[in-house]
């Protein structure tokens, strides 16, 4: 895995300004359904978020993937190490599958990956993000400026929340 550690070399390069430098060694691009990036992304998906619960994907799951929008960080070298998908309905949105590799989690990838979202949002002129969140990643999605909503209930055999963030127009891009 020699990329991924030159990945990792990058992205620690500039520690104090760690989003500059996350940025700096990953793309964070729109994905096509269907393409190789696509099939990396789901990859990750499936390794990361589905198989540690024993899960796969069942076939409605991925048949919403087609009118969801893809983002994902990539590598200068193509290799998609996280990534989030989008369901855009009039004002609002629902945000689903995010995950960051765990060899990049920690280095403000995830932060930029929804910031980047975000920022596509509001060009979408959506104005309200909203997710099922898994509890453990609460304090990431906190920090994120989500806010939850309600108790929590178990969806994909583990305990969830919906969380939810008002966009502002204008808002800065790589702002906290
Ligand atoms: C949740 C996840 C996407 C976060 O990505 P990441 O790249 O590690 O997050 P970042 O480095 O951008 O973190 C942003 C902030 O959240 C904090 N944070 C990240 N993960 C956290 C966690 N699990 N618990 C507490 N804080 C967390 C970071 O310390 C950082 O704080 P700071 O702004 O004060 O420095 C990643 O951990 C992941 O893929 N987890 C497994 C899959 C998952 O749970 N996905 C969410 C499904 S709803």
């Amino acid at each position: 895995m020699l990329i991924l550690k030159k990945v990792v070399a990058q992205v620690e390069v500039r520690k104090k300004n760690k989003f500059m430098a996350a940025e700096a060694a990953l793309d964070f691009v729109q994905i096509d359904f269907g393409s190789n990036e696509y099939q990396q992304l789901l990859s990750l998906r499936l390794r990361y978020l589905r198989e540690p619960l024993g899960l796969q994907f069942s076939e409605k799951d991925l048949a919403s993937d087609e009118s969801d929008v893809h983002f994902g960080a990539r590598t200068t070298d193509g290799l998609i190490m996280g990534g989030l998908a989008l369901r855009v309905d009039g004002l609002a949105c629902r945000l689903r599958q995010m995950l960051v590799h765990p060899d990049l989690r920690r280095r403000g990838v995830g932060k930029l990956l929804l910031k980047h979202a975000e920022a596509y949002c509001l060009e979408q002129n959506v104005l309200h993000i909203s997710m099922h969140a898994r509890l453990s990643a609460k304090d990431f999605y906190e920090k994120c400026g989500y806010r939850q909503i309600g108790d929590s209930f178990v969806e994909v055999t583990i305990p969830h929340i919906i969380m939810n963030k008002q966009l502002e127009k204008f808002q800065n891009l790589r702002g906290k």
